[in-house]
């Protein structure tokens, strides 16, 4: 199974606060939707308390849940939150196949967290194509990222980045990268799913060194890889230049991420 890590952030405007209880509407909205969903997919997911610390905002939740965790590992793991308990299951499924690979029969939402910009456009509008349930996409990079304070090569270490984001990461194309949040929307809205966003960024504080290192780090390289030779000098110059800005407590950074939740026109009746 092709393991997908997170793909380049560009360099944009000044972090601003983050607002963690917007996105949380997004989830709770989903346990609210009609009819509630009681048991969900988890796609792509690696470690279920990864999973079930999202879900744990789901503040509509009332009964027990369930989630079947895709990853090539036997985990269960119950989670207590204060609307009830969730069940996360491990599950082995190559999700390059997109909906085939689901067994939507026993699923009534499809919930996924920094996967959808791996995938490509292809694989999106399948997975619009073949759902009638709710579709909850955390965790989508959306290109407004920065390094702070600013350096001279932040805009080459960008393109780089930007570059390898959209390597193709098996997913039948191109990865969708940072227009994930708007090709999902607009691949569900066409098949007439309610979509709502919110941002959900991803602040490193000056504080935290060793995580703003290795996020820098991974910047580079991502950035050498996907860059010509000739840049090598000026990329490894920046990493060396954030890694002495990081252990000075100097360096602080944003990675711009929207949730998306998409939400199916209600089915129809009967006349
Ligand atoms: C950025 S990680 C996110 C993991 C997890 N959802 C989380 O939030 O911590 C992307 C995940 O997609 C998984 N992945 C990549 N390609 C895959 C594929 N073809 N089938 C199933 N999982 C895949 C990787 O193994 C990895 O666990």
């Amino acid at each position: 199974m092709p393991t997908g890590l997170h793909p380049g952030r560009r360099a944009a405007a000044a972090p601003a606060p983050a607002r963690p209880r917007r996105r949380h509407r997004l989830p709770a909205a989903l346990a609210g939707a009609d009819p509630r969903p009681l048991a969900a997919l988890d796609a792509g997911g690696c470690r279920p308390r990864a999973a079930a610390a999202r879900l744990r905002h789901h503040r509509g939740a009332r009964h027990p849940r369930r989630l079947d965790h895709h990853r090539p590992r036997d985990t269960t793991l119950l989670v207590h939150t204060p609307q009830g308990v969730w069940r996360v299951e491990a599950l082995v499924a190559d999700l390059a196949a997109g909906p085939r690979a689901l067994p939507l029969e026993k699923a009534d939402g499809i919930v996924s967290t920094a996967l959808c910009d791996l995938v490509s456009r292809r694989w999106v509008r399948r997975m619009a194509e073949a759902l009638a349930i709710p579709f909850y996409a955390a965790l989508n990079v959306d290109g407004r990222e920065g390094f702070y304070p600013s350096h001279p090569a932040d805009r080459l270490l960008a393109r780089g980045f930007r570059r390898d984001q959209i390597r193709d990461k098996g997913f039948g194309g191109a990865a969708l990268g940072p227009a994930a949040p708007a090709a999902m929307a607009a691949a569900f809205r066409a098949r007439g799913f309610a979509v709502r966003t919110a941002p959900s960024p991803w602040i490193i504080g000056a504080n935290t060194p060793v995580m703003a290192d290795s996020l820098a780090e991974g910047h580079a390289g991502a950035a050498l890889a996907a860059l010509p030779r000739g840049h090598g000098p000026a990329i490894r110059a920046w990493a060396e230049a954030r890694r002495a800005q990081a252990m000075r407590g100097r360096l602080s950074a944003r990675i711009g991420h929207t949730d998306l939740l998409a939400l199916p026109p209600p089915p129809k009746r009967r006349r």
